[in-house]
């Protein structure tokens, strides 16, 4: 049984409380947030889990097979830093911290340290998003030609994820909370890329995140990837990222649906490929055992910070 403890008992830190307590071979058995109330209400939930509100505590007296680090954005380095320290595998949350030189450090230290190091990134386990990965490998839109991220939210933050961090330039912000997902995915399918030019819109409050970007980046090959995301806006909201090639385009549409068409096609709705499906924890206790498993290590989320930050620097 892989011993878990997690860091951060937030709207994410929620979500995969189910998945680690209904996993065969994982037991949370210990939990921390600096709120007291979470903590609280939290381990009301789960049998017997020893409850922190100061993760060095945790990090000293339990014994963990596992940290999932699941604080807002700017305390992830110093948070993974100590668990780091302490020689414990960690699952940290996207991004990898908080600033390039951050994310370095960060994987830097796991990989002298020789621990086991991942992040969640959901796309790579999503039926929808691995069946665009699927399509994209088998040739159906042809050669590249172009990649979009549409990116358009009537209200940011989502009504889902209101907290104090999230609408700010700091640690917040769309690109950096949506796009980073996709900044990883489109890395791992087609390969590195760069910024080229960019154009960030704010609102006149200097503290708030962007409510509008434009970005031009390029892949290795010099294939154009287009980024072009707008907040505070009328209509529904829409993430759509769109590979078009030589024989047809491919879109990712709202993380899960997949549409496409061949040219001279009509562009339909495409039935995910359901035998795909998969599950983060079902990989972290297949690596942890030793097994070939998909994993999203830090040099990726270092990887996927590069071009975050030089779209937010
Ligand atoms: N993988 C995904 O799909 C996904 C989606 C959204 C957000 N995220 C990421 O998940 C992380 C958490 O986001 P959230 O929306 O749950 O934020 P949140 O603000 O709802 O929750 C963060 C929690 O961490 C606690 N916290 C802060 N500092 C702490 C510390 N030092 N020790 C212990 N607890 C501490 C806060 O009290 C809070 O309860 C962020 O990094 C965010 O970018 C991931």
């Amino acid at each position: 049984m892989i011993k878990v403890g997690i860091i951060g008992l937030g709207a994410i830190g929620q979500r995969l409380i189910p998945l680690f307590s209904n996993h065969q071979e994982t037991k949370i058995v210990a939990i921390c947030d600096t709120l007291e109330e979470r903590v609280q209400e939290t381990s009301s939930q789960l049998e017997s889990v020893l409850t922190f509100t100061n993760h060095l505590e945790m990090l000293e007296n339990t014994e963990l097979d596992l940290v999932y680090v699941t604080v807002p954005p700017k305390y992830h380095y110093s948070v993974v830093t100590d668990v780091i320290a302490k020689g414990i595998n960690v699952l940290c949350e996207k991004p990898l911290a908080n600033s390039t030189e951050e994310a370095l450090g960060l994987y830097t230290q796991a990989k002298e340290k020789g621990i086991f190091h991942a992040m969640n990134f959901p796309l790579n386990y999503n039926v929808g998003s691995k069946s665009f990965a699927s399509l994209i490998k088998s040739g159906y839109v042809g050669d590249l030609r172009r990649i979009e991220l549409k990116m358009r939210f009537p209200n940011w933050p989502r009504l889902w994820q209101q907290n104090e961090w999230v609408a700010t330039k700091e640690q917040g912000g769309y690109v950096l909370e949506v796009g980073v997902h996709y900044i990883q995915q489109i890395q791992k399918i087609f390969g590195n890329m760069k910024v080229g030019t960019k154009h960030m819109q704010y609102p006149a409050d200097p503290l708030a995140s962007e409510n509008g970007i434009i970005a031009f980046l390029e892949l290795e090959d010099g294939t154009p990837v287009i980024i072009d995301g707008l907040s505070q806006i009328a209509g529904e909201e829409e993430i759509k990222f769109t590979a078009y090639g030589s024989k047809g385009t491919l879109s990712l549409v709202n993380w899960a649906n997949l549409e496409g068409g061949k040219i001279g096609e009509p562009i339909q709705q495409i039935e995910a490929d359901q035998t795909l499906a998969d599950s983060l924890i079902d990989h972290l206790v297949k690596a942890l055992k030793g097994e070939e498993a998909t994993i999203i290590d830090f040099s990726e989320g270092y990887k996927a910070q590069v071009v975050l930050e030089a779209l937010r620097g």
